[in-house]
């Protein structure tokens, strides 16, 4: 009898590693109220605009939400600078990625991925049958040199963070319009800007207007970090026409909720709250890097709300131990980082915290 068979690849996909939930450590250790800096969400909660929003569709949530988005995509293209008609609305960004890869990719295809990055790119393409090609990080920065040294005739997409997850590097537009240049016209590059508010740096400047210039560019955007609603779920995808075209032919019908809609719409035009958020992040960002100084450990200096602090060989008994202590970091050694933790940032209170229990321990 023919026995029932997943794909052939299924097996060699990674499973994803999320952060250590505050209900995990409450079961482990029984700590009440454990801090969370693992997965960069917004300390400050939702925008209080979102929560409106909430409070008042919560009656009609036994109607379908509009499968095309279009308020919420009309607040999107005036945050992020586009139209409507090159947004593509996401149950996260996560979906827009996995939009990209399988309205692109197909098996045998190779995806240039760096080495040191958002590990969901490997899954979705892998799920697709592709090849994963891992490019080296040069200084924790994504080398845009290595990538172009791997293009090969199997390459059907390149993705890169702009900024950079685990790393917080991010590439100036100079490198960026150099990358667009030297990725051929039929592979698609993917670059994801989902932490992209919290940049600082001058030299940073969004991808969104390439999509005009370079018919293979789609940029990602989610409303996660910076508007505080990854527990809702909204993201974007922005393109050229022909992209989208591709991106739409597969979008579910219903594939973001209707409390995602309002919520989402409602936070993009919060820019009370934005402004609250980077202040708060930016603040953390500085306290911590000061705090890091004066303990003698190093840190990758950061354009987003998360900051890589070396360690060194003791990092894993460090992120153990704080995590006993209710505080929740990430260990980097998934990402080839041993002696590193990454620490989002957090309210004034739980940075004082973190730096409290971590100068305790070490
Ligand atoms: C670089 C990057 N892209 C995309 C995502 C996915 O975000 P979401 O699916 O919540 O929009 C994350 C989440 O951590 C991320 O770090």
């Amino acid at each position: 009898m023919k026995r029932l068979r997943p794909t052939s690849w299924i097996n060699n996909i990674p499973a994803y590693v999320p952060g250590t939930s505050k209900d995990t450590i409450m079961k482990r250790f029984g700590i009440s109220d454990p801090i969370k800096l693992a997965s960069n969400e917004n300390p400050l909660g939702p925008s209080p605009e979102a929560i409106k929003a909430i409070e008042s569709s919560k009656r009609i949530t036994h109607l379908y939400p509009d499968p095309d988005a279009l308020d919420l995509r009309k607040a999107a293209a005036a945050f992020f600078g586009c139209t409507p008609e090159h947004i593509i609305a996401g149950n996260g960004s996560d979906e827009i990625i996995d939009f990209a890869c399988r309205a692109f990719i197909e098996p045998g295809d190779e995806v240039i991925i760096p080495e040191t990055t958002f590990s969901y790119y490997r899954i979705a393409s892998l799920a697709c049958g592709a090849k994963a090609v891992m490019t080296d990080m040069k200084d924790h920065a994504i080398d845009i040199d290595d990538i172009e040294a791997h293009l090969s005739e199997k390459t059907k997409a390149v993705f890169i963070a702009n900024p950079n997850n685990p790393t917080g590097t991010c590439l100036d537009s100079k490198q960026i319009l150099l990358l667009a240049d030297r990725i051929p016209e039929h592979v698609l590059l993917v670059i994801d800007e989902a932490y992209a508010a919290f940049v600082r740096s001058q030299a940073f400047k969004s991808a969104v207007n390439l999509v005009h210039v370079h018919d293979n560019i789609v940029t990602i955007h989610t409303l996660s970090k910076s508007h505080g609603l990854a527990g809702l779920r909204v993201g974007f995808g922005i393109a050229g026409s022909s992209i989208m075209e591709s991106l739409y032919r597969i979008k579910p019908p219903f594939n973001v909720n209707l409390l995602a809609l309002k919520a989402g719409q409602a936070a993009l035009y919060d820019l009370d709250f934005l402004k609250q958020t980077l202040e708060t992040t930016w603040n953390g960002l500085d306290y911590l890097y000061a705090e890091a100084t004066r303990l003698g450990l190093q840190f990758v200096p950061s354009q987003t709300n998360f900051v890589l602090i070396n360690i060194g060989t003791g990092a894993e008994k460090v992120y153990e131990e704080l995590l006993k202590r209710g505080i929740i970091t990430r260990y980097m050694a998934s990402y080839g980082l041993d002696d590193y933790i990454r620490v989002s940032i957090g309210l004034p209170s739980e940075n004082q915290a973190f730096i409290k229990h971590l100068e305790e321990i070490l």
